[in-house]
């Protein structure tokens, strides 16, 4: 694996290994995992991010590597530089893997054919089209709780048209064969293409007998002008409330990517409740990237 910059690039073998490999990192300690002391990692965030960034960061400097967090505002590109110039700088003073989240769907992927055959390119969110190493993070964590994925209910609820996290996720259910996937929001909301599993527009057939949730942050920053949303009928028809949730099994996961709009999409006794792993898929963000990473500067896959 040189890049990871979609989840259709796997196979459901590279995936067993990612997520093998980060159980190593979580039930061992620092001293035995391999160290990268002559690697450099580059954050380049073109949007704003906490876990994403910081993760990556932690999982980085706990393979013995360096990191550098370019300031993108206060960088050459704010004086017109283009964004393969600047990792093509950065990569002649010896760094070799990026970090890249970027408000451009498929931005990543669009611009490794134009660089050195030498960098690592990984794709921390591209616009509203993927972000797989949260997918692959989300998955750590649903099958630490519930292994068996052919027997899995999984819901989705949210803003599934501006939503990586959702397109991601629905690569990795398909790919991984969880039996039941469903999608859950207004109608104004489906994705323009459906990649795996199925849509409704009612939160309650959706969350009947489900074993997992997952809820996505209404992206105010996403919605286009014109784009009206009723936050107050969103509530009603979507929000993951104690009542709502107990549509759903009783031992159901309540999972959100973050940040959470607490009141809005999840309220919060749920996202502090005993059913909530939403700080356990932050914990596992760190694993999941040293498994990334590891398996790159590897070259295991
Ligand atoms: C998500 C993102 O930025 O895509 N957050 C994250 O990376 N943990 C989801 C979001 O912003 O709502």
């Amino acid at each position: 694996m040189k890049h990871l910059l979609e989840i259709s690039q796997l196979s459901c073998d590279d995936v067993k290994h990612l997520l093998a490999r980060a159980q190593f990192f979580k039930q061992n300690s620092v001293q035995d995992y391999p160290q990268y002391p002559h690697q450099t990692m580059a954050n380049l965030f073109y949007e704003c991010s906490t876990r994403t960034r910081i993760s990556f960061e932690m999982a980085a400097k706990h393979l013995g590597m360096h990191v550098v967090n370019v300031d993108i505002e206060r960088s050459s590109e704010s004086k017109g530089e283009m964004l393969e110039d600047t990792i093509l700088t950065l990569f002649s003073m010896g760094i070799k893997t990026f970090v890249l989240r970027h408000q451009k769907n498929g931005c990543p992927k669009a611009i490794v054919s134009a660089l050195p055959s030498g960098l690592h390119i990984i794709n921390a969110g591209d616009g509203a089209h993927e972000h797989p190493s949260q997918a692959l993070l989300d998955l750590l964590t649903i099958t630490e709780y519930k292994p068996n994925l052919d027997a899995l209910k999984i819901v989705v609820v949210g803003d599934l048209l501006h939503s990586r996290v959702a397109n991601s996720l629905q690569h990795l259910c398909a790919l991984m064969g969880v039996s039941d996937l469903v999608l859950v929001a207004p109608e104004q909301w489906y994705p323009r293409t459906l990649i795996y599993g199925r849509l409704t527009s009612s939160l309650s057939e959706a969350l009947h007998n489900a074993d997992v949730v997952m809820t996505l942050r209404i992206q105010n920053e996403r919605l286009q002008s014109g784009e009206f949303l009723d936050i107050n009928h969103y509530r009603q028809q979507y929000a993951i409330t104690q009542k709502t949730i107990a549509w759903a099994k009783p031992d159901v996961m309540v999972m959100h990517p973050g940040p959470v709009n607490r009141g809005i999409e999840l309220d919060s006794d749920v996202a502090d409740g005993p059913r909530s792993s939403i700080l356990e898929q932050v914990k596992n963000g760190v694993y999941m990237r040293m498994a990334i990473l590891d398996t790159i500067l590897s070259k295991t896959l």
